[in-house]
């Protein structure tokens, strides 16, 4: 069978980085293809460069045997590649049918926008897709996940041959995941070619047929997917055996950091106790959409909260605004932090003082340059941020390097309290390894972390005690050994109470 797409010795260098070295592929229709890699190892570059967006620097792409030669996006989409990128490109003013058909507006026979038809056949794909969304709906006013299926019913109403997803499910719920695996699937009967960049290695077995590895820029390997396991994978990612990346080390509980009484929104979330401490990572589970991030919000000024107390070392605080919360030395590294946690035009040291920036200032009366540089530095090192230097401006920062910016700069700002909000979505399992250990030096120094995580895996591994969250109230806490995905799942879905006293033996749990 001829393969419906190739790319033949492809190198990319951007200046001060060689992005991709001599990387040869193909592609076959009806085939998932899993393109996997450490963030910065160039996935984001090759589709960039399938897609028309970026020009190779050597190499050809060939498609249906022809070399094709795409001076932008748009001709690659005429081609039949469409791509639903890292970055999400919603235009949040129009709505949802207006995204799905900007720059190929469907138009009546005297010429004018015909809103009907396009509103008609959005309205089709969403039903489709299952997605509970109205093709006249603004989209910006919608949460990530759902512009997320915007941009899946984008690519779906294209009828293309190639369908390239970047990181797809990175904003996703596991149910909006099954939805899109569904899509997917379909999307393999129709014989579409399908290139799938996750960083989410259990998807493979799930839904790839094959898997190509790359690693600085180069193919180590292309392989089927059943035939190797997942720490061949890793091993072949990071270029080295890597054994479990979560050190779960048992830490000693210190004094009361954070303190949330009987917090409430209308509507939201209701009734939410909890206290963190110094030494400790707190866990928060539960179905995305049981309003974790709600809470956060409210506790961090972000949205005011209808009833209840916070307390920050036993004193009473009523933020409302986040500059407040900054001030008692909490930090928040938000779900949402492509949008809402970088300024992309400057660079990694200014990114990551920013939010210390005005009690430093204040202190010494102007910008400590010495110190910004060497945080920056440090944070760099750690996370393993791959860049050609910490003057580089971020919009030229891989996603998963732009992420590792945001945590450093909140690890950097003097927080004594942490909250994270699904911390190491889109970035991969080297530096998570890093990330896990930096957490750990953080607690048994002094300071308490908040860790929201849908990862059932990364919550065992690293918290010491979990909280989880169903329809806006907390439904149950678990320490220890009771913290297994069993006793997690059952508190985050089922609403009968699971007998959680110690030594019980309740039916089914472990
Ligand atoms: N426009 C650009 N200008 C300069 N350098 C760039 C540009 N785009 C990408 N790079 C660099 O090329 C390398 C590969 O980046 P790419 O975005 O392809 O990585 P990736 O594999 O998609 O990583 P991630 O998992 O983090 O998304 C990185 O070092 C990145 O900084
Ligand atoms: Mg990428």
């Amino acid at each position: 069978m001829e393969p419906v797409l190739q790319v033949k010795n492809i190198s990319k260098s951007f200046p001060g980085v060689q992005a991709l070295t001599d990387v040869t592929m193909d592609f076959f229709s009806g085939e998932v293809h899993a393109l996997v890699g450490e963030n910065g190892a160039g996935k984001s570059t090759l589709i960039k460069i399938i897609s028309g967006v970026y020009e190779p620097t050597a190499g050809k792409v060939i498609l249906t045997g022809k070399e094709a030669r795409f001076d932008s996006p748009r001709e690659a989409i005429a081609s039949g590649i469409a791509v639903i990128h890292q970055e999400l490109s919603i235009a949040k003013d129009l709505t949802v049918a207006e995204n799905i058909w900007l720059g190929r507006e469907m138009r009546t026979k005297s010429g004018f926008l015909d809103r009907r038809r396009m509103n008609a056949e959005t309205q089709k794909i969403l039903d489709f897709m299952k997605v509970h969304l109205k093709a006249t709906q603004i989209a910006g006013k919608l949460s990530a996940a759902s512009q997320q299926m915007i941009e899946i019913a984008k690519v779906l109403s294209q009828n293309a041959r190639i369908v390239i997803m970047d990181e797809p499910t990175s904003s996703l719920s596991e149910h909006e995941i099954d939805a899109l695996f569904e899509q997917i699937r379909i999307l393999k009967e129709k014989q579409v070619s399908v290139i799938y960049i996750t960083h989410r290695l259990k998807e493979l077995s799930e839904i790839c047929d094959r898997v190509t590895v790359l690693r600085d820029g180069r193919k180590v390997a292309t392989m089927m997917v059943a035939d190797v396991t997942q720490a061949e994978i890793v091993t072949s990612m990071v270029g080295r055996k890597m054994g479990d990346y979560y050190h779960k080390r048992a830490h000693t509980r210190g004094k009361e950091m954070l303190r949330v009484e009987n917090l409430t929104r209308a509507g939201v979330f209701s009734d939410v106790s909890f206290t963190a401490y110094a030494g400790e990572i707190l866990g928060f589970s539960g179905l995305v959409g049981a309003g974790r991030t709600e809470v956060m919000e409210s506790v961090f000024g972000v949205t005011e909260s209808s009833a209840g107390k916070i307390f920050v070392e036993g004193e009473e605080v009523k933020f409302t605004e986040p500059k407040q919360a900054i001030s008692k030395n909490i930090g928040f590294v938000t779900e949402d932090r492509r949008r809402t946690g970088l300024l992309l035009q400057k660079n990694i040291v200014e990114n990551t003082s920013l939010p210390s920036l005005p009690f430093r200032q204040k202190r010494l009366g102007f910008v400590n340059r010495r110190w910004e540089k060497e945080a920056a530095g440090k944070f760099m090192e750690k996370l393993r941020i791959k860049a050609p230097g910490m003057y580089t401006i971020l919009s030229t920062l891989s996603g998963g390097n732009q992420q590792k910016v945001i945590l450093g700069k909140w690890m950097a700002a003097d927080s004594k309290i942490l909250i994270l909000d699904e911390p190491t979505r889109g970035i991969d399992v080297n530096a998570r390894s890093e990330f896990y250990t930096l957490m750990n030096d953080f607690v048994e120094s002094g300071g308490a972390i908040v860790m929201i995580s849908s990862e059932m895996p990364e919550v065992i591994g690293v918290a010491d005690r979990v909280l989880v969250m169903r329809e806006g109230r907390i439904s149950g806490e678990l320490t220890g050994e009771q913290i297994t995905e069993h006793n997690i799942i059952k508190l985050a879905s089922i609403t009968d109470e699971p007998d959680l006293t110690p030594g019980s033996k309740g039916e089914g749990m472990e």
